[in-house]
């Protein structure tokens, strides 16, 4: 399970399984709740560097698993200070999982560790799972494993997502469903820049193209300053034509949740 115990003061608290770890969170502006006490029990710390973050102390085994929303992950503490898990994407899983039926084509694209991938495997869709990052792979495939999906019909690509997908429209292939969460700035296979102000658009035209011709949904979700529910529903209806639009906030689940990022998704049927 997952919970994010507390937060406050630049920082959040959270339950991964059976451990807790303590990491920043410029956006937790507010007191903490609980008592100095109760922070100290984390298993693991992770504070800021420079521009980056290095675990301050760690007692967390090398692997572990947790179990979230019906889906065994494998976790582990990287340099980067990530888990193996956004907790705060378990609400699309769980729309995604509602709208999906067997035999329906998403194109996951950043796709992680594979969360979104594996909660729509487990209602039968056929998913093409896309990341540049061929330890990412590696990891979500160790994931499909633990939760039985090896078998499923999952199609594992190490690619940049700009050259995936022209070499998708020109091969014909097409999406019932697609859901993107670009980083703000991220590279590809092969090093390409990924920058989300200058190239979400050209993302989203591309995107647009490979849409079955009775598409069901496109979700975007980022983490960008600046980017609201407001700017990525008009992304969705400007550039992909998209009539009828959700748009929200991601959250970390907790008793106080934490906003994490924003989403919206348009719908066609
Ligand atoms: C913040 S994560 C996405 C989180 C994920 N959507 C989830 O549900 O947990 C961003 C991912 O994008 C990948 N990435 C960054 N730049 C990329 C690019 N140009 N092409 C493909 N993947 C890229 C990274 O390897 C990373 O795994």
């Amino acid at each position: 399970m997952y919970n994010l115990i507390d937060s406050g003061e630049g920082r959040k608290l959270e339950q991964f399984g059976p451990y807790i770890i303590d990491r920043p969170a410029s956006q937790a502006v507010w007191p903490k709740r609980l008592p100095h006490l109760t922070w100290k029990q984390a298993d693991a710390r992770l504070v800021r560097e420079g521009e980056g973050s290095r675990w301050e102390w760690n007692r967390l085994p090398e692997n572990f698993e947790m179990t979230f929303q019906g889906i065994k992950f494998g976790l582990r503490a990287t340099d980067f200070g990530h888990l193996g898990v956004f907790p705060e994407h378990g609400q699309l899983w769980e729309w995604a999982k509602e709208k999906l039926s067997p035999g329906t084509t998403l194109l996951n694209l950043f796709a992680y560790s594979g969360g979104m991938t594996l909660a729509a495997a487990k209602v039968g869709a056929q998913v093409c799972h896309l990341d540049a990052s061929k330890g990412m792979v590696s990891w979500a495939r160790e994931n499909a494993a633990i939760n039985h999906l090896e078998k499923a019909p999952i199609r594992w690509i190490i690619d940049d997502v700009t050259k995936f997908l022209r070499r998708e429209i020109t091969r014909g292939r097409r999406y019932d469903a697609i859901i993107l969460d670009p980083p703000t700035f991220g590279r590809g296979a092969q090093g390409e820049l990924f920058k989300i102000e200058e190239d979400v658009v050209p993302l989203l035209q591309l995107c647009k193209e490979l849409l079955s011709e009775k598409p069901l949904f496109v979700v975007l979700s980022c983490h960008t300053p600046g980017f609201t529910p407001l700017v990525l529903s008009h992304l969705l209806q400007e550039v992909i034509g998209c009539q009828k639009i959700e748009n929200g906030e991601l959250f970390l689940p907790g008793e106080l949740p934490l906003p994490s990022g924003c989403y919206a998704r348009g719908l066609f049927r």
